[in-house]
C-alpha cells in the first residue's frame, strides 16, 4: 500500500518561491494548504494551482489555521515579515516541524551578506519558537522562477539544516520526493552558511548574467 504523505501548510506561498513549492509538492502527491495572511487571497492561488495541475490537492486558508492543519510547516515569507507570522503561528507550531527558507536579505544590499544578531533567520526562528518546534532550514539557494517552471529540472542541491536530525531526515527525504537532491547540512546555526550563500548567487546571477546559479555539492557518499 502506498505510505500516506503528510499534509504541508506553506505559509506565503501566494508569492514566488512558496507558489513554486507548491506546485512541485502537489505534482508529487502532497496534500498542501496555502497560507496567507488573506484566507481570501490564499484561496484564490490554491484554487490558480488545482487549475494548472487539473488535481484538486490545494487548499487556501489563513496563515494561523493552515499552520494548525498541516502536519509539516514550510515558511516562505520576506524576512523583514518571518518574526510576525511566526508570533501568529507560534501555539500551531508546536510539536511540528517547520521548514524555513527565510533569506535574511536586506534591501538595497542584497548582494552583500548580512546576518541578523542571532547567527540566521532559522536559528533566530528557533530561538523565538522554542524546542517544542524543530526548526530545519532548506531551499535558500534554489531560485523561485526554477522552482515555478516544472519543465525545468532543479540542478542545484539543497542544503538543510537543523538541531533534530530525524527532523532533517524527514525534510531531506521530502525534498527528495520532489524531484531534487537534499543533503544534511549540520545544526541551525549552520543555516548561516546557505542563508550568505545566496548573496553570493545573487551577485554572481548579475555578474556573470545567469538565469539562476546554483550550489552542487562534489564527491561519492560512501553513505546515504
Ligand atoms: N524568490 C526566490 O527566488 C527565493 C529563493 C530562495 C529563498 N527565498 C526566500 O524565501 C522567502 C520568500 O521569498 P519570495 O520571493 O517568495 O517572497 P515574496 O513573493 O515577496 O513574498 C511571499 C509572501 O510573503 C508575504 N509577504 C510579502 N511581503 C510582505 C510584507 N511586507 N508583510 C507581510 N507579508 C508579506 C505575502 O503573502 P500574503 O500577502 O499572502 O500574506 C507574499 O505573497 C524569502 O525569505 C526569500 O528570501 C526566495
Amino acid at each position: 500500500m502506498d505510505k500516506k504523505l503528510s499534509t504541508l501548510a506553506i505559509l506565503g506561498a501566494t508569492g514566488a518561491l512558496g507558489k513554486g513549492l507548491a506546485l512541485r509538492c502537489t505534482n508529487a502527491g502532497y496534500p498542501v494548504i496555502i497560507g496567507s495572511r488573506s484566507a481570501e487571497k490564499a484561496q484564490k492561488s490554491a484554487d490558480e494551482l488545482n487549475e494548472q495541475t487539473g488535481l484538486n490537492k490545494v487548499s487556501g486558508l489563513d496563515n494561523r489555521s493552515a499552520a494548525a492543519a498541516a502536519e509539516i510547516v514550510i515558511l516562505t515569507v520576506p524576512f523583514s515579515n518571518q518574526r510576525d507570522i511566526l508570533e501568529v503561528t507560534r501555539e500551531e507550531l508546536q510539536g511540528k516541524i517547520l521548514v524555513d527558507a527565510t533569506v535574511p536579505l536586506m534591501p538595497p544590499k542584497v548582494r552583500t551578506v548580512q546576518l541578523p544578531p542571532e547567527g540566521s533567520a532559522a536559528k533566530a526562528a528557533q530561538e523565538f519558537l522554542g524546542e517544542g518546534v524543530r526548526v530545519v532550514s532548506a531551499f535558500q539557494n534554489v531560485a523561485a522562477d526554477h522552482m515555478r517552471d516544472t519543465e525545468h529540472e532543479i540542478d542545484c542541491d539543497i542544503l538543510v539544516c537543523g538541531n533534530d536530525s530525524d527532523a532533517r531526515e524527514v525534510v531531506v527525504q521530502l525534498i527528495q520526493s520532489i524531484g531534487m537532491r537534499a543533503w544534511h547540512a549540520g545544526r541551525i546555526a549552520n543555516s548561516a552558511g546557505t542563508e550568505a550563500l545566496t548573496s553570493l548567487l545573487i551577485f554572481i546571477n548579475q555578474r556573470y548574467k545567469i538565469d539562476g546559479a546554483g550550489f552542487r555539492i562534489t564527491g561519492t557518499p560512501a553513505r546515504t
